[in-house]
């Protein structure tokens, strides 16, 4: 296949994203997110973006509890290889994985990254504001994928994030 496509990720790909994380990041902390998610289950949704044979993006989606119930959606470790970057595999990934997300019934979707990439995605950070988590600011950002979404809450992130 020729061009650059999406999947789901199998197990036998996490040594492979990885190491993606760790090149597109210049660190080891994300890829250690990604392993520690899978290894809990904490994973809702991971996906891998294909060029040829080689695997140049990934995304992860996770569950966030807001007052101890399964109502929110975390995105992320989310990266691209830095040569493939600037050509819309990012912005694929994030779409992809917010219409799964919608499709299951999910109501929002929170994302703590850089503003201009994620707003261009609809993404804001007065929308996440009332809510109380361990990040805040304006690169602490959600967005509603269904009607009514919650408005505020406290939010627990799964281990894998300390
Ligand atoms: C952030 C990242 C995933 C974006 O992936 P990408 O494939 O390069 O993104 P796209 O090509 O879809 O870019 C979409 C738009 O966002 C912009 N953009 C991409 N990365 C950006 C960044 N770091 N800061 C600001 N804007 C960014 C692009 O310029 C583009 O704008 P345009 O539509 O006006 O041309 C990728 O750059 C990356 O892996 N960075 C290193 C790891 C990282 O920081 N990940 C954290 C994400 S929270």
């Amino acid at each position: 296949m020729n061009k650059t496509w999406i999947r789901r990720l199998n197990l036998e790909d996490l040594d492979a994203v990885a190491a993606l994380n760790t090149q597109a990041f210049g660190g080891t902390e994300e890829a250690a997110i990604t392993r520690h998610l899978h290894a809990d289950h904490d994973s809702l949704l991971s996906l891998v973006a294909h060029r040829h044979d080689e695997l140049v993006g990934h995304i992860e989606f996770f569950r966030i509890l807001i007052g101890g119930k399964p109502s929110a959606v975390g995105l992320g470790p989310m990266s691209v290889l830095p040569e493939f970057q600037g050509r819309g595999i990012g912005s694929s990934l994030v779409r992809m994985g917010l219409l799964v997300m919608a499709g299951r019934g999910e109501s929002i979707v929170f994302v703590l990254g850089h503003p201009e990439f994620y707003t261009k995605l609809g993404f804001s950070a007065d929308l996440a504001k009332p809510f109380e988590a361990p990040w805040s600011g304006p690169a602490f950002m959600a967005q509603a994928v269904n009607p009514g979404a919650p408005v505020a809450g406290e939010l627990t992130y799964p281990a894998a994030f300390g």
